[in-house]
């Protein structure tokens, strides 16, 4: 059983998916705590699935570290394999990414490296690109960097707005997640060795 922590920041339909998934007793995933960085909408789904929350408001630390370490300090007090951060709307700061990695991953909505950052689905529209997609990686200390161990290209629609792109991706993105954990969890992907190139299989580039 893979034991994972899901922080978010907004409305968590990807935490939802992953709920629901872990409802079925052959699903390999528990999710044992969700955290946010605010008092995150998406954290009334963990409230109903009688999952742990907690919140670390980044308002009530002085910079990036000393939030870092309170986060740390309750994510600590978890019994985690994994952290999976599906929609925190925050730079992970250096001190959290030592302690976790290679067990800090991330769901961004672009193909990376195109479109890093906190507008990835205004600029993919904005650049007029024919397809983006959704990709998941190890949490380096840089801006969507890390390595890639999964991707999911989606068409951009003709009359696509911002919103009507991101829900788009998001419905690839949610089944993504749940596939993937599953993955982890059963040892078909390793997080641990940048030299085992398998994270990405044609199974997961499409
Ligand atoms: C996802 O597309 C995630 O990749 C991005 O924000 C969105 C969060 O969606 N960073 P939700 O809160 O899971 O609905």
């Amino acid at each position: 059983m893979l034991n994972v922590i899901i922080l978010i920041s907004g409305s968590g339909s990807n935490l939802r998916a992953i709920l629901e998934a872990s409802q079925n007793t052959e699903y390999p995933v528990r999710v044992v705590a969700v955290g946010s960085d605010r008092q995150a909408a998406g954290l009334a789904h963990a409230e109903e699935f009688g999952v742990p929350t907690f919140v670390v408001r980044y308002r009530d630390y002085p910079n990036r570290e000393s939030w870092g370490e309170a986060l740390l300090t309750a994510i600590r007090s978890f019994d985690a394999d994994l952290v999976l951060s599906a929609g925190l709307m925050r730079l992970l700061p250096a001190n959290v990414v030592t302690e976790l990695e290679p067990n800090l991953i991330n769901s961004h909505p672009s193909l990376l490296p195109a479109f890093p950052g906190a507008h990835a689905v205004r600029d993919a529209l904005s650049a007029g690109v024919s397809s983006t997609g959704v990709s998941v990686f190890v949490i380096d200390t840089g801006v969507d960097t890390g390595r890639l161990i999964a991707q999911r290209e989606i068409a951009v629609e003709p009359g696509d707005t911002e919103e009507t792109l991101h829900e788009r991706i998001k419905v690839v993105e949610r089944q993504l997640l749940v596939d993937l954990l599953t993955q982890i969890a059963r040892q078909e992907i390793s997080l641990s060795h940048p030299d085992q190139p398998s994270g990405i299989t044609e199974r997961n580039l499409s």
